[in-house]
């Protein structure tokens, strides 16, 4: 760390120990891994906003590749990509045991190693957060998506949501592993340096979205897939966590 704060490889490389430790357990939370029902409400939404033709669709921060498989069940080409390289070891995997012929690759959602209007789509979920910098991001997805293409967000609440536990770094012996993985790599110092940390309001992405020449920009609330994941969860859960699935996309603009 400078005296600015935590150096952009630090906050990468804190990222992905995080995230690379976390995919052990990632899909055993509700709202990650989707069973049958769940995968259904997802291809509904997905369907409706991508359209039934196929598509060749990049997703960014795949993670475990969820979305990525539901799209390419629904018979779109995707390609997945992840600084997590133990994230996308497990899409791997779920993509072979279903025969899905999903590409997953390691790379930097705001460093694209693609062409110019490679895709129809470019498509995340839960990743805008942990970016250090989402205007280079949007630029990035916009410059690999053609034309008339989607960049679709799953994020963002409409209800004001607190995303960070607040953990307190004097009391670490009170803290379960998972916790303390969380306090260690996503410290005060690197959540400073995420710009989106606390701003993930539905209208702010959107504002964020046309800001960056996407033009048409909706959204539109998954009521029943939010409902579907609440019904899982215990009441304790139901109490601390706060279940809203919104997608926001727009059209890319290149003229
Ligand atoms: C909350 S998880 C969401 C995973 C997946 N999109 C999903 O919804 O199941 C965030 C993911 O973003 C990835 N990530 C974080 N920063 C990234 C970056 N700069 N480039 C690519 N992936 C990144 C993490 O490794 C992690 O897999």
């Amino acid at each position: 760390m400078n005296n600015n704060g935590p150096l952009l490889l630090d906050i990468k490389e804190n990222v992905k120990t995080y995230w690379n430790e976390r995919s052990k357990t990632f899909d055993d939370d509700i709202g990650h891994g989707a069973d049958k029902i769940e995968s259904q409400l997802w291809m509904q939404y997905l369907s409706e906003i991508i359209g039934k033709e196929s598509k060749i669709i990049l997703d960014v921060g795949t993670g475990t590749g969820m979305i990525a498989i539901i799209l390419a069940e629904l018979g779109h080409k995707v390609t997945g990509i992840d600084i997590g390289e133990k994230m996308i070891d497990v899409g791997r995997k779920k993509a072979a045991e279903k025969k899905l012929a999903v590409i997953f690759m390691p790379g930097d959602a705001e460093n694209l190693p693609f062409q110019d209007n490679m895709y129809d789509c470019v498509i995340c979920r839960h990743l805008l957060w942990t970016l250090p910098h989402p205007d280079t991001a949007i630029q990035q997805w916009s410059r690999v998506c053609r034309p008339g293409g989607l960049i679709i967000a799953i994020d963002g609440h409409q209800k004001p949501q607190n995303y960070f536990p607040l953990v307190d770094s004097n009391d670490m012996k009170s803290l379960n592993e998972r916790q303390k993985l969380w306090y260690q790599m996503y410290s005060p110092e690197i959540i400073e340096q995420l710009p989106l940390k606390d701003v993930m309001s539905v209208d702010y992405l959107k504002s964020f979205f046309c800001n960056h020449n996407l033009v048409n920009v909706q959204h539109l609330c998954a009521d029943e897939i939010a409902e579907y994941q609440k019904r899982l969860m215990s009441e304790e859960q139901q109490r601390i966590e706060h279940c809203e699935v919104n997608f926001i996309w727009g059209t890319v603009n290149k003229s």
